[in-house]
Order: structure tokens, then sequence, then C-alpha cells
């Protein structure tokens, strides 16, 4: 007899497919590994230009710059190992989130990027537009991380290695 608590049968196809990582090493998921540069650099930048507008001391400007372009550069490189997870792995590209994980990662990205070309271009522009790209920055990682986590914890994937990595 069918309950309510059955899942329909588009459902029971996805959650028999494969959903473990393809990009690993050593049986460490790569994706997994390399998140935490953008997310601890996207935060510091926040806390980066506050302390510039609090003390007006010039060399929180180069650290600013620096840590907007190092998160920029970590954050396109983990993105990069993402969507190899996320078009080579069945069970991941059929799960809608993980669309809503990759649409939150780069909206992320579009902010950090733009949060770096602004101190390369307009160093005088960081208070304010640098501090609200800043902040803005440091909500769409925690939604992009929240989502990510959701990934692993909710929907178990990437626990386990292929056999293809
Ligand atoms: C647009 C490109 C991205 C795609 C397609 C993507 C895809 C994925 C996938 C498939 C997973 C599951 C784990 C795995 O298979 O390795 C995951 C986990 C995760 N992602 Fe992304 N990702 C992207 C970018 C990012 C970025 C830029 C961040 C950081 C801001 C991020 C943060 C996370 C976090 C925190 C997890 C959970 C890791 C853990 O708890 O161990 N992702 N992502």
């Amino acid at each position: 007899m069918k309950t309510s608590n059955d899942p329909s049968p588009v459902i029971r196809r996805v959650a028999e497919q494969d959903v473990s990582s393809a990009v690993a090493i050593a049986g460490h998921p790569v994706h997994a590994m390399a998140v935490h540069f953008p997310i601890a650099l996207a935060i510091a930048v926040l806390g980066i230009d506050l302390t510039y507008w609090w003390s007006g001391d010039e060399f929180w400007l180069r650290a600013g710059l620096w840590a907007a372009g190092a998160a920029f550069v970590t954050g396109v490189t983990a993105g990069l190992v993402g969507t190899a997870e996320l078009l080579l792995v069945p069970g991941i590209r059929s799960r809608a989130a993980s669309w809503t994980h990759a649409i939150a990662a780069m909206m992320f990205l579009s902010i950090i990027g733009m949060n770096w070309t602004v101190r390369l271009l307009e160093p005088e522009a960081v208070i304010p537009l640098g501090l609200a790209l800043s902040g803005l920055g440091a909500v769409f990682t925690g939604l992009a991380g929240y989502h990510g986590g959701k990934l692993i914890l909710h929907h178990g994937v990437g626990i386990m290695v292929s056999d293809q990595e």
C-alpha cells in the first residue's frame, strides 16, 4: 500500500544516482578542501575595511586589495572544481540544491571580483563602495557556504569518493 511518506518515482530515481566526489586527492574531495580560503578571505576583507574606516591607516587599504584579490582567485579556483563535480557526477547535477548552491557561489564570485576591481582602479572608493561590496560579499559567502553544507549534510553529496577519481 502506498503511504504519503513514499517518495515519488522521480525522487526515487534521483536518490538512486551516484553522489560520490569525482575530483579528490587521496580520498579527500578537492572542492571541500579549497572553499575555506575564499570564505575566510571574504570575511577578512569586511574586517579590514571596517578597521580602515575606523583608523584611516592606509596599510589597511593595501591589505584589503590583497585580501579581495586572493578571495577572488581562490574562489574562482574552488568554483572551477565545484563546476567539474556538478557536471561530472549525475546525482549532483540532477539535484536542484546543487544549482541553488552554484548560483549563490556565482553571485559571491561576481561581488568579490567587483570588489577587487574597485580597489585596483579606484582605491579612494573603498569607503563607502568597497565596504558595501564587502558586506554584500560576506552575506553571499554565507549563503553559498550554507547551501554547500546542505549538499553534504542533507544530501550526502561528496562523502564517498567515486571509483573514477
Ligand atoms: C560555481 C561554482 C560552484 C559549484 C558548481 C559548487 C558545487 C559544489 C558541490 C557539488 C559541493 C558538494 C561537495 C563536492 O562534491 O565536492 C559543494 C560543497 C561546498 N561548496 Fe561549492 N561550488 C561552487 C563554488 C563554491 C564557492 C565559491 C564556495 C565558497 C564561497 C563554495 C562553498 C562550498 C561549501 C562550504 C561546501 C561544503 C563543503 C563541506 O562542508 O565540506 N562553493 N559545492
